[in-house]
């Protein structure tokens, strides 16, 4: 793959910091480079413009867990378009999930669907793979402690173990003569 085409984005704090994000438990930049690749490879064939396809690849997934199955492909359209990426970036970006949310409308669009989904495939046997060297479950823990999102979600799940532990240690105290 042609990287001069993403090198810019590949730089950006928004796309780097995903090397420590969890994503179909391997790291998130790892997925949005399997896609990039899968676009790069695709676009030609489906008749999409490559570098539209490939930098939408690139961002197609930020802030995703803002968002459900059927709506974080608009919240990373739009962070896309923050970043300063043209309309036809974003609009590759906003139907990746199809069937589950809106329908593509472009080519570039398509191209997506096609590579996440290839991309999810590969995600899922590489970690499959790896389970036999352990490195699998070895990258899974420590993106579990790196992920920020994972941790504020470990953190609220613990305490609410601990306040229903506490409530229910009340209630016995309450309830003996
Ligand atoms: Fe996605
Ligand atoms: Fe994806």
């Amino acid at each position: 793959m042609d990287q001069s085409i993403i090198a810019d984005l590949l730089a950006h704090p928004r796309v780097s910091e995903t090397r420590q994000h969890i994503h179909h438990s391997v790291p998130k930049l790892d997925h949005l480079l399997r896609v990039a690749r899968y676009s790069y490879m695709l676009a030609p064939w489906m008749g999409a413009d490559r570098r539209t396809a490939v930098r939408a690849a690139v961002l197609h997934d930020l802030d995703s867990r803002l968002g459900t199955l059927t709506t974080h492909g608009a919240i990373a359209a739009r962070v896309a378009a923050e970043m300063g990426e043209p309309e036809a970036v974003s609009e590759a970006i906003v139907s990746h999930m199809y069937p589950f949310g809106p329908r593509p409308t472009t080519r570039e669009g398509w191209v997506l669907v096609v590579a996440d989904k290839m991309a999810s495939l590969s995600d899922l046997s590489a970690f499959v793979g790896g389970l036999f060297t352990g490195r699998s479950l070895r990258i899974r823990n420590e993106l579990r402690a790196s992920d920020p999102f994972y941790r504020s979600r470990a953190a609220r799940r613990q305490r609410r173990r601990l306040i229903a532990r506490l409530w229910r240690s009340r209630g016995r105290e309450a309830l003996t003569p």
